[in-house]
């Protein structure tokens, strides 16, 4: 059996969705594993939305457990490591993360993360990295990159063994000290902080500044009625 690290890992020609790839392989090995796949025919978005799945882009799903009070911190997390992987690949560029786990160059989206619940405590987080081509999503919500449009040539295995790699490391510092590490180097690298944004949650609309992230991982906006913790949602 492959292993990238510590995780097993199974690489597919095609697949409907890596997030459910990735349970079939869950039940066979019975711990920590990753899916990856070359083209993905019905990738599923956040919020019911599509992602497509052209060749030469990343599609991959880590399954492992988390305790259910570390789960927004994970969230935030993931989202780190694919911002460092990018930065990697894309060193001169503006590199973002946009709460709670996008990932943002030049001010357009390149990488959606989407948690769907696993058996027992197991979660799957299933990732997308635009490496070759920047899809053309009719009435997109955020512009939309790739890192070919940087001028970066990278074989999308090579990017899932940096993300792999930069994970590991972040979970071992969070493991070790705590979400406060992560939460500074997110803040620090976050997308619009000390902005004026707008959160749309299930139909709902905040408007203020983006303060702030909670000990929880939550979206502190400033609004005029007073300091508002959000825990869902889009940021524009
Ligand atoms: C988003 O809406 O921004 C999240 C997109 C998540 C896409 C990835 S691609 C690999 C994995 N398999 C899926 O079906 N979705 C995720």
């Amino acid at each position: 059996m492959k292993k990238i690290g510590k995780w097993f890992w199974k690489d597919l020609k095609e697949t409907n969705s890596t997030n459910d790839s990735v349970l079939r392989f869950l039940k066979e090995v019975k711990a920590p594993c990753i899916v990856s796949a070359a083209v993905q025919t019905s990738g599923r978005g956040r919020l019911g939305r599509t992602w497509e799945g052209q060749t030469g882009n990343l599609f991959v799903s880590f399954a492992y457990q988390i305790e259910m009070p570390k789960l927004t911190h994970y969230a935030l997390l993931s989202g780190l490591a694919v911002w460092k992987t990018i930065a990697f690949f894309a060193p001169l560029k503006d590199v973002k993360v946009k709460w709670p786990n996008d990932v943002f160059v030049e001010g357009k989206k390149i990488s959606g993360i989407l948690f769907e619940k696993g058996p027992d405590d197991y979660w799957v987080m299933g990732i997308g990295i635009n490496v070759a081509h920047a899809p053309k999503v009719e009435n997109p919500m955020y512009k939309i990159t790739s890192l070919a449009d940087f001028s970066v040539t990278a074989d999308r295995k090579d990017v899932l063994k940096k993300l792999v790699e930069n994970f590991d490391k972040l979970q071992e510092k969070y493991e070790a000290f705590g979400f406060e590490v992560i939460r500074q180097t997110w803040l620090d690298n976050a997308y619009n902080r000390g902005k004026k944004v707008i959160i749309k949650q299930n139909g709902e609309e905040f408007k203020g500044v983006f303060e702030n992230l909670g000990p929880n991982g939550e979206l502190i906006l400033k609004t005029k009625d007073g300091l508002k913790n959000i825990f869902a949602g889009d940021l524009f």
